[in-house]
């Protein structure tokens, strides 16, 4: 009789804290929803949780958050393009990061235009993410050195364009 009551109040506990992880942000069933779809979930959500406020992000929040992270790293990778396009000495690989920089100045146009649909809640509007995906294997198949120098960052980009991809079609049908 005691380990039932025990079993009880245990289970009270249980459904009381996912209630109320549930109502006060973003729980661990959310992340794990959103980021299950991507191709690394782990890192998605450590992408995700990188922003401290994520924890206690609404679904309007989280939608900012996503886009906003995407948006910093296009920033940087815009910039070390440009770097890389400076400082090469090789003519086709010059070609290769000018067209990666001008892909990047496409990918920082299109995340500009969806941060205000989504500061505007506008979710079914937010259509075009999947292209992130795309101008960023563009930008790394124009490369064709045998060791990308970029590869890294590419991946990085991708797994990054992924986690913005499935939060904002999560926050879209909530
Ligand atoms: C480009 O060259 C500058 C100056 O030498 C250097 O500081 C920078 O790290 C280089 N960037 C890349 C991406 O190689």
């Amino acid at each position: 009789m005691a380990s039932y009551a025990l079993v009880r109040s245990a289970i009270f506990l249980l459904v009381a804290s996912m209630y109320f992880s549930a109502s006060s942000g973003v729980s661990q069933y959310v992340l794990a929803t959103i980021c299950g779809q991507t191709q690394n979930q782990e890192t998605c959500e450590e992408i995700l949780q990188s922003d401290p406020r994520t924890s206690s992000a609404d679904p309007h929040l989280l939608s900012l958050i996503s886009l906003q992270l995407a948006m910093k790293r296009v920033d940087r990778n815009f910039d070390a393009f440009s770097q890389f396009r400076d400082n090469t000495t090789d003519p086709a690989l010059k070609i290769a990061f000018e067209n990666c920089v001008t892909l990047y100045q496409n990918m920082k146009d299109i995340l500009r235009a969806d941060y205000k649909l989504s500061q505007q809640e506008k979710y079914d509007r937010i259509t075009d993410l999947g292209q992130l995906t795309t101008l960023t294997y563009n930008c790394e198949n124009g490369i064709s050195s045998s060791i990308s120098p970029t590869a890294g960052i590419t991946e990085d980009m991708l797994l990054i364009a992924q986690t913005a991809v499935y939060t904002n079609s999560y926050v879209a049908g909530s």
